[in-house]
């Protein structure tokens, strides 16, 4: 197998290589990968180029590439892949383009199959367009045989009205490619080694196959890698509805490949999951929630919220307008609600977080209550500091905890307190002056500014 992918994608007009652009949230290569890999070919070669080391990066583990240095078409890349193949006589070499996600295993068994079943050196696979600009046409005789594969930069104006395309996915005989690549020429437009000449060279022995138009899309534009994008999204989410997962309005659900939900749980609309995230059964998320590389127990809420690298056990209430960074851990039945920011931080079993406070570097224990306000001072410029609160604890509303520094079981905290020292297990500390009352001062100052604006009004 091999797999063309050292173009640089200019249509794109970016600094990443094409292939590497993301479709749900996976390289573009990775899927056309997957589809190579449901083959199990003996082996799989990838042609890179330009950004070599970037593409070779998102390769899995142990995929064998070769450099083509230089750009000089697909009939070249093809010559340098086959030199990294170990094949016999006899064998088939499919050879797809790396741009075209919407690829299918059964597609390329079936492509393998007619090599195999036919009396033909070479198997291409081709699809009426609705608009055939840009693609090889498929050039045939007054009886229907196949002719030639002719560039759109090299078609007459006749051969520019065909509308079926190449669609870049062939399979040969192995023997045929070695023979025919070497003696390709770049008499064309682009001064190019195409590899549809390869079919070209033997067309009385070349079969033309169908796929359907939508498979074998090819992306050049972001306008493309939208559309592709858009297909794969619809396919997964109506798997994932199959499968038992509810999603109310799967055209405002972004779930990308990587993610895994289970069965009972109910995405809203808004909700965006990413890269390494798991959601367990019953917990419904969203509406407008961000969910990124975290997992997700079973029965939770989590609704109008920012979740980046997080650990959220079982019946844990997230949001709304919550944000847990890197490192946070939730456990069983926690709360983070309204206006609460926590980072590398773990809330006990049963621990509450309900408004609007910040923990960052603090390990809670179980049965921990959070007043509205609290602030974990844990930055003091140049170094961070943990803070550690223990079992039962109920910090007051509006307590600043200036880490390091640790509040023992059954604690409890006056509200407005700055927390400097340790607090015993089962003690109070109260940081503040005492109130003091002044009798009958309060009606005093109203008198005394009631007075002062009717002095301003009379002039
Ligand atoms: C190619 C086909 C065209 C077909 C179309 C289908 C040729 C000459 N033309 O055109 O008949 O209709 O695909 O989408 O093959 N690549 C390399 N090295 C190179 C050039 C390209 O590895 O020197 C790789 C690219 O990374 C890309 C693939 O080959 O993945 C196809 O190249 P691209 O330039 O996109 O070919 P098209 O012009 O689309
Ligand atoms: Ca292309």
């Amino acid at each position: 197998m091999l797999v063309l992918a050292a173009g640089q994608g200019t249509r794109m007009k970016s600094d990443l290589p094409k292939v590497l652009h993301p479709v749900l949230g996976r390289p573009m290569v990775r899927w056309v990968l997957d589809a190579v890999d449901a083959l199990e070919p003996d082996s799989t070669v990838v042609v890179v180029g330009h950004g070599a080391e970037q593409v070779a990066d998102v390769l899995p583990q142990g995929t064998v590439t070769a450099v083509q240095h230089e750009q000089k078409g697909t009939g070249h890349a093809t010559l340098i892949g086959l030199g990294a193949i170990d094949w016999s006589p006899g064998d088939a070499v499919v050879v797809v383009y790396g741009d075209v996600p919407l690829l299918t295993g059964a597609t390329l068994a079936a492509t393998v199959e007619t090599l195999e079943t036919s009396d033909s050196l070479a198997v291409v696979l081709a699809a009426e367009a609705p608009d055939p600009s840009g693609y090889g046409r498929v050039v045939r005789d007054s009886s229907g045989d196949f002719v030639k594969i002719v560039e759109h930069k090299d078609a007459s104006d006749t051969e520019l009205a065909i509308a079926e395309v190449n669609s870049g996915i062939y399979a040969f005989d192995a023997e045929h490619l070695a023979d025919t690549l070497p003696k390709l020429g770049t008499g064309n437009v682009q001064g190019e080694y195409y590899l549809p000449d390869v079919c070209n060279a033997a067309p009385g022995r070349t079969v033309v196959a169908h796929i359907a138009y939508e498979e074998m899309s090819g992306v050049n534009t972001h306008a493309e890698l939208a559309a592709v994008s858009e297909i794969r999204r619809a396919r997964l989410l109506d798997d994932l509805m199959r499968s038992g997962v509810a999603i109310e309005d799967p055209t405002a659900t972004y779930v990308e490949s990587t993610v895994s939900v289970a069965a009972g749980a109910r995405l809203l609309p808004g909700t965006h999951l990413r890269g390494a995230t798991t959601i367990g059964a019953g917990s419904e998320i969203g509406p407008d929630t961000t969910i990124a590389d975290s997992a997700v127990g079973e029965g939770c809420h989590v609704w109008y919220a920012v979740v980046r690298g997080a650990d959220i056990g079982d019946a844990v209430e997230v949001g709304p307008y919550a944000s847990l960074r890197p490192g946070s851990v939730l456990r069983a039945g926690a709360k983070a609600g309204t206006f609460v920011e926590t980072k590398n931080t773990i809330v006990g079993e049963g621990s509450k977080v309900p408004h609007l406070s910040y923990l960052g570097d603090a390990t809670l224990g179980t049965g921990v209550n959070i007043g509205a306000g609290t602030i974990t001072c844990n930055y003091d410029g140049v170094d961070k500091h943990p803070t550690v609160i223990g079992d039962d604890v109920f910090i007051g509303s509006d307590t600043m905890l200036v880490a390091p520094v640790e509040i023992g079981d059954r604690a409890v905290t006056g509200a407005g307190s700055t927390i400097t020292k340790d607090v015993d297990d089962g003690s109070l500390a109260v940081e503040r002056s005492n109130q003091r009352q002044v009798p009958g001062y309060g009606d005093k100052l109203r008198e005394r500014k009631v007075a002062k604006r009717r002095a301003k009004e009379d002039g």
